[in-house]
């Protein structure tokens, strides 16, 4: 069997640099000055640097055994695009705590919680989990990629183009980290309840970190400007049905993340980016395939 169903992503590292970019961004950036959106996305960003090094970790430990020659170039691409991520957002999480965000204090929790799961559960174990929270980054990519007013909800410059960003290369090697858990026997069975977990954690994580976060705002205690707000993140798309049944989709027996064909957005976009008109060409200072 071959360990890898799409010989045709090419996975890219883009030595991207957003830091400039940050110094203006406000304290409600989000949509048009939204509160919730702005704690939402604040607290993604929290989890992502020290997300994005244990997802390397965990790829890496199993690097050695990968034989195939497509998907070992892919796990090099999949570890030069996680590092990259890793660092932009930190400098994001950085601007974020200046402005009263616990982006830090959150940073912090997620790299406790991560080394824990990474010394007591197996490295397959560990494996299975990045493979399952690949599939919470490919679909919220998706989403990001299809939804303008995703995108518009985003906010300021900076912070969409970041997302912008790391959705394109989510989508790109949204396949990478199951393959490579395949590929070294990962079974059906951990996969799946490694999910479930994950999904149920995942929810239960954001939606503590954004109570917390939003406690801490004085924004919300003004009369009437945290309903409102609700009442507007509700109307989007990222609290749909439709979201969470994609994230489902992945317990069914046999899924891959490539069953879902998102090629043609990821080739839309890399133009869009970094096509010779490229709207983010400008803070690429290099790149390596
Ligand atoms: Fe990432
Ligand atoms: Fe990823």
């Amino acid at each position: 069997m071959s360990q890898t169903s799409d010989p045709g992503m090419t996975i890219t590292t883009r030595r991207m640099s957003f830091e400039e970019s940050l110094r203006d961004v406000p304290r409600h950036f989000a949509g048009d000055g939204d509160l919730v959106s702005s704690h939402i996305i604040a607290a993604l960003s929290s989890v992502f640097p020290d997300g994005e090094d244990y997802f390397v970790r965990s790829v890496r430990h199993f690097r050695d055994q990968i034989t195939d020659p497509v998907l070992k170039r892919q796990v090099a691409g999949f570890i030069g695009q996680e590092s990259v991520h890793g660092r932009e957002h930190r400098a994001l999480n950085e601007h974020l705590d200046t402005l009263g965000y616990p982006t830090k204090r959150f940073e912090r929790i997620t790299k406790a919680g991560l080394a824990l799961r990474w010394k007591t559960l197996s490295a397959k174990s560990n494996l299975a989990l990045t493979a399952a929270l690949e599939h919470f980054t490919a679909t919220m990519a998706e989403l990001v990629m299809t939804d303008e007013e995703i995108r518009h909800a985003l906010g300021h410059d900076a912070v969409r183009n970041i997302f912008v960003w790391h959705a394109l290369e989510e989508s790109e090697h949204k396949a990478v980290a199951f393959d490579v858990y395949r590929a070294v026997g990962g079974t059906e069975r951990m996969r799946v309840f490694t999910m479930k977990v994950a999904r149920f954690g995942f929810v239960l994580g954001t939606m503590a970190e954004l109570l917390v976060s939003l406690a801490m705002d004085p924004a919300t205690y003004k009369r009437g400007a945290l309903r409102e707000s609700l009442r507007r993140v509700r109307g989007t798309s990222i609290v749909s049905r439709a979201l969470w049944d994609q994230l489902r989709e992945y317990d069914r027996p046999g899924f891959h993340p490539n069953d879902r064909d998102t090629s043609a957005l990821v080739a839309q976009w890399r133009e869009e980016l970094f096509g010779t008109e490229g709207t983010l060409n400008a803070q690429l200072a290099g790149s390596a395939a």
